[in-house]
């Protein structure tokens, strides 16, 4: 894995909800053309710090930069233009819309619209199960084509990174590989990827650099492939010195 630079900073972050202190001095160097891993338990901050960089919650203090300018307390829009995009928790798919028109929403923003013939197209070429189907209700698709249209739909705004929060939650195994294949392939394209997973070996398997979250604290980073499993484990699990 040769050294690049990052393309996304996230610098001392502190995020509240009203008093409660959700995330505290989070800071991650999320590198150009990598995937980034983030797991920790359920309530450790993971989308709070997702949301953040989305300009979904707006942080206390700290910074976040996307090449080099701040993005911190930015319109999600703007952000979103400027180019970095969330597949959401649970995925964020129109029922009441077919394949097709779901994408042609995710493609609304002025820069992306211009191009939203091309965009849907890159969108369906790494997703041909979608395309076979583009005139089918969304509704009808099952839990793992959802989240695929959902990560579809995060393409077709042309991001160069691209956020994922919790994709495999609630699939079986066999479609839970398919979608790392996709997001191997996505990254393959060109797009950096930043993912947030509860599973410490998936997590390890499926990124280049993880972070490890515990009680909105980065407790631990590193190369995916040199950290050690059961260290993570312990961490994740709040067990001694990261409790
Ligand atoms: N809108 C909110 N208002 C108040 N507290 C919140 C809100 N959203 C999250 N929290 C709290 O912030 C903490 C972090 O939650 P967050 O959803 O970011 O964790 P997470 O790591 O994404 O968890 P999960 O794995 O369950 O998705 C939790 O204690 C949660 O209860
Ligand atoms: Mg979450």
């Amino acid at each position: 894995m040769s050294d690049t630079g990052s393309i996304l900073k996230i610098d001392n972050l502190n995020v509240h909800y009203g008093d409660f202190q959700a995330l505290y001095d989070v800071s991650m160097e999320i590198k150009k053309g990598r995937v980034t891993s983030i797991i920790g338990s359920n309530g450790s901050g993971k989308t709070t710090l997702l949301n953040t960089v989305m300009g979904i919650n707006k942080p206390t203090s700290g910074s976040i930069t996307l090449n080099d300018k701040d993005i911190s307390g930015m319109r999600t829009s703007k952000i979103v233009a400027d180019g970095v995009t969330m597949s959401p928790e649970g995925s964020s798919i129109f029922e009441d819309m077919t394949i097709k028109e779901n994408l042609l929403m995710g493609a609304y923003l002025p820069h992306a619209r211009k191009r939203k013939t091309e965009l849907v197209e890159k969108a369906f070429s790494l997703f041909p199960d979608l395309r076979e189907k583009s005139g089918q209700l969304a509704s009808l698709l099952s839990g793992g084509q959802r989240q695929m249209l959902s990560i579809a739909k995060a393409i077709v705004t042309d991001p160069q990174v691209i956020i994922c929060d919790e994709i495999s939650l609630g699939l079986a195994p066999v479609i839970i590989k398919d979608i790392y294949k996709k997001i191997k392939e996505i990254n393959a394209a060109g797009m950096t990827v930043l993912l947030v997973e509860q599973e410490v070996k998936r997590s390890l398997k499926h990124s280049d650099y993880s972070y490890i979250m515990v009680k909105g604290r980065v407790v631990m980073e590193g190369v995916s492939g040199e950290l050690p499993e059961e260290e993570v484990s312990s961490a994740y699990f709040g067990i001694n010195k990261y409790a």
